[in-house]
């Protein structure tokens, strides 16, 4: 147990320390949008709400999972749930399997629906747990949704990680099959392919977080945290929120009904957002919402819960300021403009087929 508790504070220490290192180039560079100058609108006009299926967000961005069981990490989601609070943003806890068998490590969790008794709130658990555990989790939270994060690359890179990854799928099945509220699949910082995309379809998974590499690094996290077990050589593995939204396959980027009948998938991105520009491109290439996770951990860390409503209400204004100028009153609208693809990013789509050209042409269509 002590081990479990002191890997949730060694996750916050090294991800903030990568937080400090200074800006890095990543895929969110190689995007960029073809300027048209009479195209833009008023932002009076922008509506910053976003529908995922019976959802409604206030805004096109959340507070992704980040922690929770330990006295440190506790606080900050106490701070994290105050912002949410009072911004009304979206928000996710780390892993709570800690919770599942330590009353004491829960109020760490708990806190969150303490502070933000009415927000939307979403628990977190691995692969590998049963429906029962996930039953527990959405019940300890009062949650209105359960994120279940899928981690290989993480696992194997750490020694006390799991090795066998044959039964996630059949286990992930059972959980969507009795959660009482909607599960959103997601990564940790690797991304989710076409392939997994289509795999998660197939067994009724509504919510995906393709959740791609270039931001928190948890390869880099673990092989920090033990250097003896050394998976350095795996260094730059996965794909980027953008390749992933790119490759997604048709059924997450384009109205189909799920065999309810009524609602449509939903594809969410996260990985490295920085600032509402690139919430912006990351809306463009067809997610309905993006996650954030080590740009405001950092934020609290600094700055504290008002430090986070600051910066939200920022992002807000700059979000809606991009939206004019970009000419989208809606963030739906932005699956309208024209996008270039350059350098990795351009590679990637090449190397899969993906058409650049009618990417930078898709204002034609309109
Ligand atoms: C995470 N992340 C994470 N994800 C998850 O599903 N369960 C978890 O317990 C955690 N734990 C965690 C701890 C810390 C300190 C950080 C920063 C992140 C992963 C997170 O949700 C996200 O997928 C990645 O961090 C990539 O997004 P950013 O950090 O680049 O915005």
């Amino acid at each position: 147990k002590a081990s479990r508790a002191s890997r949730k504070d060694d996750h916050v220490r090294l991800a903030s320390a990568q937080q400090t290192e200074g800006p890095r180039r990543t895929d969110f560079d190689d995007l960029e949008f073809v300027h048209h100058a009479l195209s833009g609108t008023n932002p009076e006009l922008v509506d910053l709400s976003v529908e995922l299926g019976d959802w409604t967000w206030p805004t096109p961005f959340y507070v992704n999972g980040m922690t929770g069981g330990t006295e440190t990490t506790a606080k900050i989601n106490r701070d994290l749930a105050i912002a949410a609070a009072e911004t009304g943003l979206p928000m996710a806890c780390g892993s709570m399997s800690v919770a599942l068998d330590d009353a004491e490590a829960a109020k760490g969790f708990t806190v969150i629906r303490e502070e933000n008794p009415d927000g939307f709130v979403m628990g977190n658990l691995g692969a590998g747990r049963s429906a029962d555990d996930a039953r527990r989790a959405v019940e300890l939270l009062n949650a209105d949704a359960l994120q279940l994060h899928i981690n290989p690359v993480q696992e194997t890179a750490m020694p006390e990680g799991t090795r066998d990854f044959s039964t996630w799928l059949s286990g992930l099945e059972d959980i969507v099959a009795a959660c009482p509220v909607p599960v959103v699949v997601k990564e940790v910082g690797f991304g989710l392919s076409r392939r997994t995309l289509t795999l998660l379809a197939d067994i009724g998974v509504q919510y995906a977080d393709v959740s791609g590499a270039g931001g928190t690094d948890f390869l880099r996290i673990e092989n920090d945290r033990s250097p003896a077990a050394d998976f350095s050589m795996l260094t730059g593995f996965g794909q980027s929120a953008l390749a992933c939204l790119l490759d997604a396959p048709s059924e997450w980027t384009t109205e189909t009904t799920m065999d309810d009948g009524v609602s449509n998938r939903v594809l969410l991105a996260s990985g490295g957002v920085r600032n509402p520009y690139d919430v912006v491109k990351a809306l463009a290439c067809g997610a309905r919402a993006v996650g954030v996770a080590g740009t405001f951990l950092q934020t609290v860390l600094d700055h504290g819960p008002d430090g986070l409503v600051d910066l939200v209400r920022t992002w807000q204004t700059q979000t809606s300021a991009l939206f004019a100028l970009l000419g989208a009153e809606r963030s739906t609208d932005l699956t309208g403009t024209d996008l270039l693809t350059r350098g990795r990013l351009g590679e990637f789509a090449r190397l899969r087929g993906i058409d650049a050209t009618a990417l930078s042409h898709r204002t034609d269509a309109l």
